[in-house]
């Protein structure tokens, strides 16, 4: 018989390599908390339905106790024969306490255990990530607050288009993650699904209380089906995905920070303490954590395909495929949290070299659209104003000048109805104050979004702290 605890029907031990290729002790070992607490639930369950004693019950819940106590003290030796987190725990409960130990297994399986535990696990590093969401999105406001004045170019295919406020490009960022917080709060929802008492797949035939086991967790919801609780991973293609989604708008947001940090753009500067230098190069200052964060986006990503991979093919209910889950969601975690952190403290240390941009803008067309905007206010229908200022624009390159450079008497060449109040019209700050429609980049469009956002991130951070109360 093979010392295995599923040993008794086979007649040898299991090949080593073959022992080390299945465990997943070496990652699932991080879900140790939630294995415990799922199991002092169950016990206390199964011994309130009477089918294990109150006596035993105690000794279990000691027990586990004491074995939590040991894995954080770095003092549990974790067995790559006893393959995961579930079975390292369970065999060392039955080594302290005896026979007690061998009945905390009754009515379950590894299968709903481990969904129990990745599901806490989940919903846990969720309102993790909720609350670094929060962290940047306040990071933005703030960074968006202090610069309330500073216009930039706004660009569209990377050629200067508008001018815009630098406020007004930040709080595009905020849009983005006020829905990448949504979409984690949906995620939260769906983690939130309490799996045990499914047993390997058709149920038990003890007299459970699964509502019992799903008070004590607090979970909102139990699975009606107990073949789809333990082969439903769609709870991590969905935090897969939105930390997919999260990862490229961060992504984005790097390689702007990048191109603004470069000597090219030079709109920005980060703080020293968030770059690195050359080995060789002794001018170098790099902008690391953007490229790191736009390097790892790749990675997030490549989660959630092999995540969707993984679960494509698999016939109900539990394949050990399934014990693939891990592994990407758990990098995803550590990546998605990390680089939120990051970059809450870069927004925050970034300088904002607000004359850069202000040159920037004044040295270009950007004000095209509102020389041909004014005559169009004057009457002239809008696709010949058009013409008249691309007219503008050519006369200005040639003679190596912008369009606040023309005289008033050039200017009337082009059309009767310029006047003397042009020069007010294309100016950076009028044509940024102009564009006063819904959600545009006028100043006070700006002001209202950004008390719009301060409203948001005190309900974001309300609901954060409602479901931080409920983990266990
Ligand atoms: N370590 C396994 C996993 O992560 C636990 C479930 C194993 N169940 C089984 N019948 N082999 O998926």
């Amino acid at each position: 018989m093979s010392e295995a605890m599923w040993g008794g029907r086979f007649t040898k031990t299991v090949d080593e390599m073959v022992n080390e290729f299945q465990a997943s002790i070496n990652f699932d070992k991080r879900m140790y908390h939630e294995d415990i607490a799922g199991s002092i639930a169950h016990a206390i369950m199964l011994s309130k339905c009477g089918i294990i004693s109150e006596d035993d019950c105690g000794a279990i819940l000691a027990g586990l106790k004491d074995i939590e106590g040991q894995i954080e003290a770095g003092e549990f030796d974790f067995s790559v024969d006893l393959e995961d987190i579930h079975m390292n725990i369970e065999k060392r409960l039955t080594e302290a306490i005896g026979e007690a130990g061998g009945r905390l297994h009754t009515a379950r399986s590894r299968n709903d255990q481990v969904a129990l535990d990745t599901h806490m696990y989940v919903r846990r590093e969720t309102v993790a990530v909720l609350r670094e969401i929060l962290n940047l999105q306040a990071a933005l406001v703030e960074t968006a607050k202090a610069n309330q004045d500073v216009i930039m170019p706004g660009y569209t295919h990377l050629q200067r288009a508008q001018p815009i406020l630098f406020a007004h490009h930040l709080l595009a960022y905020f849009g983005m993650l006020s829905r990448d917080f949504a979409r984690f709060e949906g995620v939260y929802q769906r983690a939130d699904i309490m799996p045990l008492g499914a047993g390997a797949l058709a149920g038990t035939t003890f007299p459970i209380d699964r509502e019992l086991v799903a008070r004590q967790l607090n979970f909102q919801q139990i699975y009606g089906n107990s073949l789809d609780a333990v082969s439903d991973r769609d709870y991590i293609m969905e935090f897969l995905s939105a930390a997919s989604i999260l990862m490229v708008h961060l992504s984005r947001l790097s390689e702007e920070t990048i191109l603004w940090c470069s000597r090219e753009f030079s709109f920005v500067e980060l703080d020293d303490a968030h770059c690195t230098g050359s080995s060789m190069m002794p001018q170098k200052k790099n902008p690391d954590v953007s490229e790191l964060v736009r390097g790892k986006t790749g990675r997030v990503v490549g989660h959630l395909m092999a995540m969707l991979a993984t679960v494509k093919g698999l016939p109900l209910a539990y394949n050990k495929d399934l014990q693939e889950d891990k592994e990407g969601i758990f990098d995803a975690i550590d990546t998605v949290k990390f680089s939120l952190g990051v970059y809450a403290q870069l927004i925050r240390g970034m300088k904002v070299k607000k004359e850069v941009m202000r040159r920037a803008v004044a040295e270009d067309f950007s004000n095209a659209t509102d020389l041909a905007d004014y005559l169009v206010k004057k009457g002239m229908p809008f696709r010949q104003a058009h013409a008249v200022s691309g007219t503008a624009v050519h006369t200005c390159l040639e003679k190596g000048c912008y369009l606040q450079d023309m005289s008033l008497e050039e200017y009337k060449k082009l059309s009767e109805l310029f006047e003397e109040d042009i020069y007010e019209a294309i100016s950076p700050e009028t044509c940024v104050a102009n564009r006063n429609s819904l959600g545009g980049t006028s100043y006070a469009q700006a002001a209202r979004q950004l008390a719009a956002a301060e409203e948001l991130l005190a309900a974001e951070n309300k609901l954060q702290e409602e479901l931080a109360q409920k983990q266990i």
